[in-house]
């Protein structure tokens, strides 16, 4: 199912990570990075591979607002993030240290980390403010990884890769 060249692909990623994390960590950054990176990018495979369906999550009017909280998705972590309709569902984790997104404060479509105020759009999860100057590839490279939603009826509907909705478990 993985080609030989992404698994190429996946070597290098590994490689580039490891190499900037080893000053910071040494050899358990090493370790950290290319688990990090395998979690991702098979979770990247699975989403290309499996048709997704339309799962019901809540209704809207139950979501808090300000707020980003965390969602259950088959056991995964994620944190919601609604500002008026606009409503998605990101990953857990802040990508500058991996900081956990729960309670993060959501504000005109952006969210922002609680330990070094990280902004991002919640629409793409793009980064608008790092702790640190940015460089040229930063709003994209620590984008925030993001799931399709969508309202209807009032109802949260969230894309997910499944052969059925009953399959998916969500659990706030
Ligand atoms: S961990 Fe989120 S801004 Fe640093």
């Amino acid at each position: 199912m993985i080609s030989a060249r992404s698994l190429q692909r996946r070597a290098n990623t590994v490689r580039q990570r490891s190499i900037r994390l080893w000053p910071l960590f040494g050899a358990p950054g090493t370790i950290i990075a290319s688990i990090i990176t395998t979690a991702c990018e098979d979770h990247d495979q699975i989403m290309s591979d499996l048709g997704k369906v339309w799962v019901p999550m809540c209704a809207l009017q139950d979501l808090p607002t300000g707020k980003a909280s965390n969602v259950f998705v088959n056991g995964q972590r994620f944190v919601i993030a609604r500002d008026g309709d606009v409503v998605t569902v990101l990953q857990g984790y802040c990508s500058h240290m991996l900081y956990p997104l729960k309670d993060a404060v959501v504000a005109e479509c952006m969210l922002t980390c609680n330990l070094h105020g990280s902004q991002f759009d919640i629409r793409d999860g793009s980064v608008l403010k790092w702790p640190m100057p940015m460089l040229p590839d930063t709003h994209e490279r620590k984008r925030l990884r993001t799931h399709e939603t969508r309202v209807e009826d009032g109802v949260v509907y969230l894309a997910w890769p499944a052969r059925s909705a009953d399959k998916v478990k969500i659990r706030f």
